[in-house]
């Protein structure tokens, strides 16, 4: 450090001042282009690169737009005095959230004060904030929308009317003298069950009409997601007993927050015990992950990779390793990990308590899409019972809030955006089991997945892979929207077939609605006819037709509607939601969705955009969004020609 600021005043007078201003005046010898008198020549020491770098950065930091001293203050008040280590960088988008909730959006002085405060360059701070959906951020003194109303246009609200919600809320809004109220639409909010679904601020609004949001609107209230009611805690809520059958009330007795298991309820009812017998190492770790091996659980948040045997992977690389929990929830059509969330959220924490000691990770990361506002108040507050009043030892365990961009539950998108960056999905290899979250071997793990443990360690592997019909085991959470009397969750076996399904747990179709088409795994996992509603859905099993089950987003459509449309809708979806970084992805969505607007599809020049997305995207979602496309046309092509 000695050498650089010697080397400071040398090399500032030999070069003159960088930083902006006005400028000096220039000493006649410089102007001469040679040396004065060798008298006057100061002797340069030579700066090291470390040196050198340091003195750049330095000199950068005066660079750029400057932070005033209240927006300073501002940002200081809301993210708190940094520690000895300074500002956790992986908490920018934390910090972010913070900002927007506070002022309604953020402002470009307090995005330049919270560069200054944390030490990240502005350029990165800029980039991360406008990755994000749920942040815009506003110049100058721009005023921030008032309130904002989101209406999901994903599939099945559009089925269900959202296109005239939106149509005529802003006129209704602006005789209602409610100026200061911008309506949205957005994608799938992960409601589809309760369609056409909207959210004023934080409060969702199931099955939405004018005259809800407008009541919802003139209550005054504070439109924030609100700590969980205490008298709702005393549920008990057995999932195994609703072993196929619905999991969701019907539609006359939805809430947007249900009753719920609370810690208290939950322990009396023999939870934790589990975790805390194998954390305490009265029973043994080994035979757990065996038994998870023996039932088959497969993980379900899409890719279907058996549980146990990625927990054993995980296990075996080197200390320390993480585990990340997946509740982005983004796929549209799904909706089953908020449906078990808001009703029993220790099931799901017990199970993370025994992944983390069984890949031996004491760090825990809980991944929670931003639209689950209820849910995150939710389980913040149960997570703070169990800090509280441990079974056990616990790992750290920390609740993050994604921020409206569905590329964040691509798993290693979702390790960049828990590292505080924007969510680009990684190339891989390396796989995340070996280098995930910061650098190090990670678990990550749909909730679902997680929320399954203690049933099957409690009741034995043959419980769960004792379900199943036409020759698949397990079970299956359906999240089941469209044209069917009773949408929901749907706990039902794995393999049964479409019509199985809708017969047998929905009621069957909608008064006047016959079966025309159906979507096995949600906006990814292609588009089948009726004529294929007696094909086993479950891992596997609809390849050979261009399909998959995913993470189980079952949406019906009926004689009434064109699969044309719909896939037109999941085409924008993907070309709204394309992280951009892959030209075949970025470009072949937005001109995919174009294209499909023609009467007549140009089906050769779609084809050719359908190969390259699918052969030269970096993750699933350039690599599925072609399967709209190929199904229409290998099922459909009437509709098109
Ligand atoms: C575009 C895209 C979006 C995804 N979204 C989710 C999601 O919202 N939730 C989820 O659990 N998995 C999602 N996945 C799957 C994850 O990448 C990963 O496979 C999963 O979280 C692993 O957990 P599991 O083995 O328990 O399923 C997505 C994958 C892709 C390609
Ligand atoms: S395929 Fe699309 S979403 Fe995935 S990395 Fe490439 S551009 Fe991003
Ligand atoms: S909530 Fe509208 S499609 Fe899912």
């Amino acid at each position: 450090m000695d050498s650089i600021c010697q080397a400071e005043p040398g090399v500032r007078q030999s070069q003159g001042p960088r930083t902006r201003g006005p400028r000096q005046p220039v000493p006649p010898a410089q102007a001469m282009n040679h040396p004065g008198p060798l008298k006057n020549i100061e002797a340069i020491p030579i700066a090291t690169p470390d040196a050198l770098r340091e003195r750049i950065r330095r000199k950068s930091k005066l660079k750029g737009r400057q932070p005033e001293a209240a927006s300073l203050d501002e940002v200081r008040e809301l993210i708190g005095p940094a520690s000895p280590e300074g500002y956790r960088r992986d908490l920018l988008i934390e910090q972010l959230h913070l900002l927007n909730d506070a002022h309604g959006a953020l402002h470009d002085r307090h995005l330049v004060a919270l560069a200054a405060l944390t030490g990240i360059p502005m350029a990165e701070v800029y980039e991360v904030a406008s990755f994000y959906h749920h942040f815009e951020i506003v110049r100058g003194d721009a005023r921030a929308p008032g309130v904002t109303i989101r209406v999901c246009d994903g599939l099945a609200c559009q089925l269900a009317g959202a296109q005239d919600l939106l149509a005529r809320l802003p006129d209704l809004l602006g005789v209602a003298g409610r100026a200061d109220v911008r309506v949205i639409a957005v994608p799938c909010i992960g409601r589809c069950e309760q369609a056409p679904a909207a959210a004023v601020h934080q409060c969702a609004i199931p099955r939405a009409t004018e005259a809800k949001v407008l009541a919802l609107l003139d209550a005054g209230i504070a439109l924030k997601a609100q700590a969980p009611d205490a008298a709702r805690a005393g549920g008990n809520f057995q999932p195994a007993d609703l072993a196929e059958q619905s999991v969701s009330p019907p539609p006359e007795q939805t809430q947007a927050i249900p009753a719920f298991t609370g810690y208290d309820s939950y322990r009396a009812h023999g939870g934790y015990a589990r975790a805390a017998a194998l954390v305490k190492g009265e029973e043994d770790i080994e035979a757990a992950i065996r038994e998870m091996e023996a039932s088959g659980l497969r993980g379900l948040g899409g890719a279907g990779f058996p549980a146990g045997r990625k927990w054993r992977i995980v296990r075996e690389q080197p200390a320390p390793r993480y585990v990340a929990v997946n509740i982005d929830e983004g796929e549209p059509g799904t909706f089953k990990d908020r449906t078990y969330l808001e009703r029993d959220p220790h099931r799901f924490l017990e199970g993370l308590l025994i992944a983390a000691h069984a890949v031996g990770a004491r760090h825990c990361y809980i991944y929670l899409r931003d639209e689950y506002h209820d849910c995150r108040a939710l389980l913040g507050a149960e997570l703070q019972r169990l800090k509280a009043d441990p079974p056990c030892e616990l790992p750290h365990i920390e609740l993050r809030r994604g921020a409206g961009a569905y590329i964040c539950g691509e798993e290693s998108a979702m390790i960049e955006s828990l590292e505080g960056k924007r969510g680009e999905p990684r190339m891989r290899p390396p796989y995340i089991a070996q280098t995930g979250l910061f650098g190090r071997p990670t678990l990550e793990q749909n909730f679902e997945t997680l929320y399954w443990v203690r049933d099957i360690l409690d009741r034995g592997a043959q419980w769960f892979s004792g379900f199943g019909r036409h020759g698949r085991k397990g079970l299956r959470s359906f999240s089941v929207s469209g044209r069917v009397r009773y949408p929901g969750v749907k706990l039902a076996p794995a393999g049964i077939t479409a019509r199985e399904l809708i017969d047998e747990y929905c009621g069957g179709m909608q008064e006047g609605h016959a079966l025309y088409a159906y979507l096995p795994g949600g906006a990814s996992g292609g588009i089948l006819p009726a004529s294929k509603a007696d094909v086993p859905l479950d891992f596997d099993t609809l390849q050979p037709l261009g399909c998959f089950i995913g993470s189980a987003a079952f949406m019906v459509l009926s004689e009434h509607d064109r699969v044309r449309d719909a896939a037109l809708n999941l085409m924008r979806f993907f070309a709204n939601e394309s992280c951009g970084q892959c030209t075949p992805c970025r470009v072949g969505t937005a001109k995919a969705a174009a294209l499909m607007q023609a009467p007549v599809w140009d089906e050769s020049t779609l084809e050719d955009l359908a190969q390259v997305m699918g052969d030269a995207s970096i993750c699933g979602l350039g690599q599925a969004a072609p399967n709209p496309i190929r199904s229409i046309h290998a099922y459909f092509r009437e509709e098109i020609a």
